[in-house]
């Protein structure tokens, strides 16, 4: 079975993309990572990719004039590695309009809030600010503005009373790490397409593999 390459696109911890590299593992899997980038040297994320034996460079943007040099540089060794999908796996860089355009509906990012509702920083905090009883998380489709574009999956958790900003994103970032490998797996299979602004999966979803439990 030929694989879809993929690049993941990481600026720190990278917890997801190390879910990531975990189900690629699977001999049946349909993707396979055929390189990491950061944006900063310090990623920890970097270490996934090095004990994985995966391709990794590190493109700062901070040694780039503007984001279109940035991007281009971004897309050539995506290009190089012969990736044709591209998953933003807590990428801390806005990609420019021209870059995302071009790669339209082959992005994937994940957002650790049941978008479109609280895009941006400080996710945890603004949700527990607003007092909702219940969060998630979401991979789409990435379109030019902040945390926006097709929704492909989502993952539901309850807010807790008496939570914490730290204790909740350690929870959410357990679903995070279900989804994620859940919605490449789909857009590598093919399975997936847009019409309309909503992302259809061919084939339907079976329920077991919506982690959408708010008991989980
Ligand atoms: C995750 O919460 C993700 O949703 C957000 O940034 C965080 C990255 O975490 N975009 P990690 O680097 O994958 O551990």
């Amino acid at each position: 079975m030929a694989r879809v390459k993929v690049a993941v696109l990481i600026s720190g911890r990278g917890s997801n993309l190390k879910a990531l590299i975990d189900a690629a593992a699977a001999a049946d899997y349909p993707a396979e990572i055929a390189l990491v980038i950061s944006n900063r040297a310090d990623a920890g994320g970097l270490d996934y990719a090095r004990d994985a034996g995966i391709r990794h460079v590190v493109i700062n943007h901070r040694g780039f004039a503007d984001r279109d040099s940035f991007d281009s540089a971004l897309e050539a060794a995506i290009v190089d590695a012969g990736a044709d999908l591209i998953c933003l796996a807590g990428f801390m860089r806005l990609l420019g309009s021209a870059f995302s355009l071009r790669w339209q509906d082959r992005i994937l990012n994940i957002h650790p809030s049941l978008l479109p509702a609280f895009r941006g920083l400080d996710t945890h905090e603004r949700v527990l600010a607003a007092g909702v009883r219940f969060t998630g998380c979401t991979v789409h489709f990435v379109r030019p503005e902040m945390d926006d574009g097709p929704i492909i999956i989502q993952g539901v958790v309850p807010v807790l009373p008496d939570e914490d900003p730290e204790r909740l994103a350690a929870r959410v970032l357990a679903v995070e790490h279900r989804i994620f490998p859940l919605a490449l797996a789909w857009a590598a299979s093919g399975r997936l397409s847009v019409r309309d602004g909503r992302v259809i999966v061919a084939g339907g979803t079976a329920p077991e593999e919506m982690p959408i439990n708010p008991a989980a």
